[in-house]
């Protein structure tokens, strides 16, 4: 038969060509259309990076404001979906609501499932980007029992999921400036990360023509593994289980033994192997929004702390190149705001929309483009003659 290069887990092969993110990991550089993340992080904020990352070049003040008036008319869901909602026990994961609202949206706007339309294809991106928050906001009330809150499109895009998450009808709730810089800080080191395995998974499901809300949906679902978007949630509660500092050594042991399955969460990377750019710039919004809630020495942050420490030094971690990453980070500040861990992978899976959604345009506008289909290395048995069942 045919001999295949064999790559598990693609650490060799291009899958696609793309003009969207750019990743050195050896000399740890991400750059959003030539713009490094530093800059963008510095003087950008979330939604002037969607358009960036959309349509190749940074908006005018003009396309910019019409880009937001757009999003911003699409924040509501379809009042059905409602519905949908309620049908989920209240106990579940919002990563597991997620999935299946957003799979469902090809149900309530089938209008926007027509592919093979450019201009479909733009309101699927906009209705996704734009109501994405809104899904992960209903999931969160839905899980603590409180009544869904619907945006607010006088706040801006970060502002208001803070604002649709944690107002009550009961009372003003006003949104800190600070902790929405950091939300949108959150968000726009999240919105694209190249060919990781959520994208590619968006990507491969999009290559057979699929409706992008269901690519979306495999993406939110690829994404929750914890190698993948779910670290969030498991380092911060790695850190919890750990407690107390004097038990740190224990855990880094276990991380180091070759029989223990264990692996620190929130550390190392497929690519980058000096440091993740993205983890550098979320630090210091950690210890901004820490410092502004006057989050100075909970146990939490104190394991969080000597880690890191005891892992930029230690031989074990600097000898195979785990650096923190920014889940890391993200955690401790979703924490500090007041979100349950559950929630920080549904706030990974809404950033990285905009990312998905680029990607999965860039391919179907892409005239070379094929249907996703890996070959194997056959290790089966070999051709053999079926046995009557009383012959075996
Ligand atoms: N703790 C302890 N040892 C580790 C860790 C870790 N977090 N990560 C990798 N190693 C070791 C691993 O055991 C292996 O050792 P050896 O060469 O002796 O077998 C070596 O480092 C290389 O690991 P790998 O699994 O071959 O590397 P990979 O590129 O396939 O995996 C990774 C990358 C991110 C999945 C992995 O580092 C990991 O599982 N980290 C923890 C989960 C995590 O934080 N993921 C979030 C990644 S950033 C956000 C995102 O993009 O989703």
């Amino acid at each position: 038969g045919d001999v295949f290069t064999y790559d598990p887990g693609f650490t060799s092969t291009a899958a696609c060509e793309s003009a969207i993110t750019y990743i050195d990991g050896d000399v740890g550089e991400l750059l959003h259309r030539g713009y490094p993340i530093e800059q963008l992080a510095e003087h950008s904020h979330f939604l002037e990076v969607c358009y960036l990352l959309l349509y190749g070049e940074l908006p005018s003040a003009e396309k910019l404001a019409h880009f937001e008036r757009t999003v911003t008319r699409h924040t509501m869901v379809h009042e059905q979906m409602h519905n949908f909602f309620r049908g989920f026990r209240r106990d579940a994961h919002p990563m597991a609501t997620m999935v299946g609202v957003v799979g469902a949206m090809s149900a309530f706007y089938h209008d926007s499932t027509d592919i093979n339309d450019p201009w479909q294809r733009e309101v699927a991106a906009f209705r996704l980007i734009a109501k994405l928050p809104t899904i992960a906001a209903m999931a969160y009330k839905y899980s603590v029992g409180q009544p869904f809150v619907y945006p607010k499109n006088s706040l801006d895009y970060a502002g208001n999921f803070l604002h649709m998450c944690f107002s009550v009808p009961a009372e003003e709730y006003v949104v800190n400036p600070v902790l929405a810089k950091a939300m949108d800080r959150i968000m726009m080191l999240h919105a694209d990360h190249e060919q990781n395995a959520s994208t590619s998974t968006v990507r491969l499901a999009g290559s057979s023509g699929a409706n992008p809300f269901a690519c979306i949906a495999a993406g939110i679902a690829c994404l929750w593994g914890p190698a993948h978007g779910g670290a969030n949630q498991a380092c911060l509660e790695m850190l919890r289980e750990i407690g107390t500092v004097d038990r740190i050594p224990e855990y880094i042991r276990r991380a180091k033994d070759k029989d223990d399955s264990f692996r620190l969460m929130g550390f190392g990377h497929r690519v980058y192997k000096n440091f993740d750019p993205r983890a550098k710039v979320m630090k210091e919004s950690a210890d901004e929004v820490l410092e502004l809630l006057g989050v100075h020495n909970n146990p939490t942050l104190q394991v969080a702390k000597e880690l890191e420490r005891i892992a930029l030094e230690d031989e074990y971690f600097v000898s195979k190149k785990l650096y923190p990453n920014v889940d890391f980070y993200s955690g401790i500040i979703l924490d500090a705001i007041g979100f349950p861990t559950a929630m920080f992978t549904p706030i990974f899976a809404l950033s990285r929309t905009v990312g998905w959604i680029s990607q999965w345009k860039e391919m179907i506008a892409d005239p070379t483009q094929k249907i996703g289909r890996p070959r194997q290395l056959y290790t089966g048995a070999a051709k053999r003659d079926y046995l009557a069942v009383e012959k075996r």
